[in-house]
């Protein structure tokens, strides 16, 4: 692991139903590993669940934590979304047994959401439930999935079918990990950080208006900052609404098309952040039809989120096909489309169920590009596949 600069490392709180627990967050957050374990302890083995790819990347750089803690043995397995399914879970489970891993062992998660996900619900069903430690690798995995304690896998009829809530003991965010991140990756992941200055932080919002070309070069500084205020506004969200039953469904603002794009594109088109910046920039939209926001807040959104880099474009569905994929969401009710949407930058509600009219004219506009008449070339590049 690469020497941390001089910054803070934050501990958030997350209070979770079944015991509360710390988000360690800054440079340096995996050098207090050690401490922080043994403080939930003690434990009769350490055994880190991680993926080939992660591995390879990170293993050797982390000898030394991982002997610091207390490593007993390694589990590696296939991070692919492909691969996020019950036999990877049976797998895993199957491994523990077989190394020892009794009720008292603790997981060690180390990996982006797939990981995390997989891991989790090992960690939730294995034994009826052992303790697991999230350290997330990826933007995604530090901003939203490691916090807030879903997990799951999917199964073919749908992404996320099968899983249960299991908050983990403590979560180790560091940000040194992003340092090898692919760059699409890197991007998808702050399609999410924009996410959190849309819904409730328009602080954070400007600060990525100001610094998002810092933030695009990786500055240090200005990563750790932004990392920390994503995990405290989820933190303060799941902190409220565990269980998703009010509050917590503002997280997925931008979710409702970002998943039919997925489905409609067979998850081989968009990285789930891409998506979701599609989402937005539909709700954004919808919002603004609606009369719930003021064109230059839409402008604001519409873009940040452009500035990012180019998207994938969309794909060429007619309004009813992409509202059928809407209805198979799980988050639709009694077959209606549920959004959430915006009333300003740092400001959402939950719950509105748009006419098929009003989603058709949105979907219309924004695929004629006539949404602030962004560039066509952020849209066509050669770069995406059709
Ligand atoms: P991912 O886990 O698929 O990781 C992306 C790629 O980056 C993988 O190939 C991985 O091996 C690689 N990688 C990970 N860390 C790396 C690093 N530091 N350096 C280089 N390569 C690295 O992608 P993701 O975006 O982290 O997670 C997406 C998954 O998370 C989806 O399955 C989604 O459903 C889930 N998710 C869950 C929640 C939740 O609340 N539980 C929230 C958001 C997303
Ligand atoms: N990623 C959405 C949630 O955690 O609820």
């Amino acid at each position: 692991m690469p020497a941390a600069d001089k910054l803070t490392v934050e501990r958030v709180l997350v209070r979770a139903r079944s015991g509360s627990y710390d988000a360690l967050c800054g440079q340096g957050a995996l050098d207090r590993a050690h401490r922080e374990v043994q403080r939930l302890g003690p434990f009769t083995g350490v055994f880190l669940l991680s993926s080939p790819r992660v591995w390879k990347i990170w293993g050797r750089k982390l000898r030394t934590f991982s002997q610091g803690i207390g490593v007993q043995e390694i589990v590696l397995f296939d991070d692919r979304e492909a691969s996020k399914h019950l036999g990877t879970v049976e797998s895993i489970c199957r491994q523990l047994i077989r190394c020892g891993a009794d009720r008292r062992a603790l997981l060690l998660a180390l990996g982006g959401g797939v990981v995390g996900d997989v891991a989790g619900f090992a960690a939730a069903s294995y034994l009826r439930g052992v303790s697991l430690v999230h350290v997330p690798t990826t933007v995604v995995a530090q901003v939203d999935s490691a916090i807030g304690g879903k997990t799951g896998v999917n199964l073919p009829e749908g992404k996320n079918l099968v899983g249960a809530f299991y908050p983990p003991r403590l979560v180790l965010v560091d940000p040194r990990f992003l340092r090898t991140l692919p760059d699409r990756e890197y991007r998808s992941g702050l399609y999410e950080v924009i996410k959190y200055g849309a819904i409730v932080d328009p602080a954070l919002f400007s600060l990525l208006e100001r610094d998002l070309d810092k933030l695009l070069r990786r500055d240090p500084r200005t990563l750790a900052t932004v990392i920390s205020r994503c995990i405290r506004a989820k933190a303060r969200v799941v902190s409220c609404d565990e269980r998703e039953s009010g509050l917590r469904e503002i997280l997925n603002f931008g979710h409702t098309l970002a998943h039919a794009l997925e489905s409609l594109t067979r998850y081989r088109r968009y990285l789930h952040g891409e998506a979701v910046a599609w989402g937005m920039i539909f709700c954004a939209a919808l919002s603004e039809t609606s009369s719930l926001a003021r064109s230059t807040e839409v402008a604001r959104l519409v873009r940040l989120i452009l500035r990012v880099g180019p998207l994938p474009p969309l794909p060429r569905v007619s309004a009813a096909e992409l509202l059928s994929a809407m209805r198979a969401d799980k988050k639709s009710r009694r077959g209606r489309v549920r959004f959430v949407l915006a009333h300003k930058i740092g400001k959402v509600s939950v719950g509105h169920e748009p006419t098929n009219a009003q989603v058709a004219r949105a979907w219309v506009r924004l695929q004629e590009d006539r949404l602030l008449n962004w560039p066509k070339s952020l849209t066509s590049s050669p770069r995406w596949r059709a």
